[in-house]
């Protein structure tokens, strides 16, 4: 299957630099590709304008919640062209998600070939600011009218794209992030290593109750001892224990044991932390050697595709602040970011398949 184009309708957008903040996901380009399940099989993906799709009042999606996304990123390069980020890796995640949720997978090669296509029809909207980028994002939900308690055998999928800057409120880079002991986000057997919309919406009153209280993310721990560091509402966790200038400083962060999302962004700074030559270790992060100022966690920060690195600057409570880590990125946090930013333009060596254009 391939795009096919719909050249019927292109509104004028202005470009995205000069739109003033972008904030993220607020501006989208000006097409979408979609494609249809019907019948066992999937129709031709087309490129078409973005506008309102009308669904049934009974689409299944709005019952029973089946619906999958994932999240990438296209940056301009020096050369000017748009570099797109390890689109294949989302393929295959897209794939994992749709088994887990009993929906149909999309061939690989039809979802990368849907997110070249929407960027290179808007390309225009790639933002060339540091910082700035287009998100992507496919999205794929149970499209059946009925009730009945049983996988939808229609659905669609669709990818839009959003010129962006900073995922956090207000531009900010350091953030506060709150720990949840109460709630959890995910136990073993779970969907919690799925990229299900329903994971998201059963987080949002952890969300909002965390941004109500002036933190910018929710940090959730394990669902059974309510002790370790499980990830960030939407970003995974790292510490940093040690120094880099006394040739202590590792890199720690919690393993993918079926709970936690397996992120690309994670996978990308475990690679460069080994390029640079700092050790990692995926081992039980307890909350408790976050917050303990004598202890050996260093730094902290959020790894994820829509925030990018995003350094930690307090963890708190319910019983408030436990730990200020600073207002300055960490050395390693620093080094790291600086790396992703180089890589995922170009400027920096990528490993095979994570760039395509
Ligand atoms: C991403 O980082 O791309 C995500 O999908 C997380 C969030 C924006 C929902």
């Amino acid at each position: 299957m391939t795009v096919d184009e719909d050249q019927t309708a292109r509104p004028a957008a202005a470009s995205p630099e000069l739109e003033g903040r972008l904030g993220f996901g607020a501006v989208f380009t000006r097409h979408v590709v979609a494609a249809r399940y019907a019948d066992g099989g999937w129709s031709g993906a087309t490129l078409q304008p973005f506008e309102a799709i009308s669904l049934s009042p009974a689409s299944m999606v709005l019952h029973y919640g089946q619906a999958i996304f994932e999240g990438l990123k296209a940056f301009r390069a020096a050369d000017g062209s748009a570099l797109i980020f390890r689109a294949a890796d989302c393929a295959r995640r897209f794939r994992r998600s749709a088994a887990r949720m009993g929906m149909p997978e999309l061939p690989e090669d039809v979802f990368v070939e849907a997110v070249r296509a929407v960027v290179a029809e808007d390309v225009d909207q790639v933002p060339s600011a540091p910082g700035c980028s287009l998100y992507v994002r496919p999205v794929m939900f149970a499209a059946e009218p009925s009730l009945a308690v049983r996988a939808s055998t229609e659905y669609v999928f669709l990818v839009v794209a959003s010129p962006v800057d900073s995922f956090f409120a207000a531009g900010r880079t350091m953030i506060d992030v709150f720990a949840m002991r109460e709630l959890i986000r995910a136990a073993r057997g779970g969907t919690g290593d799925v990229k299900c919309a329903g994971n998201y919406a059963a987080a949002m009153v952890a969300k909002s109750a965390a941004v109500a209280q002036g933190y910018d993310e929710v940090l959730w721990l394990d669902a059974v001892e309510h002790r370790y560091v499980e990830e960030f509402g939407a970003m995974n966790c790292f510490a940093v224990t040690g120094r880099p200038d006394d040739g202590t400083a590792t890199l720690v962060t919690p393993p993918l044991a079926g709970t936690i999302l397996p992120g690309h962004t994670r996978a990308t700074v475990l690679t460069l932390a080994a390029r640079r030559g700092i050790p990692v270790v995926e081992r039980p992060l307890a909350l408790d050697e976050l917050t303990d100022p004598d202890g050996s966690v260093t730094e902290v920060f959020a790894a994820g595709t829509a925030a990018g690195i995003a350094p930690v600057r307090t963890v708190g409570g319910s019983e408030g602040v436990l730990r200020k880590l600073g207002d300055e990125p960490g050395p390693v946090t620093a080094a790291l970011a600086a790396d992703y930013a180089a890589v995922v333009r170009g400027a920096a060596p990528a490993e095979d398949g994570w760039l395509i254009r």
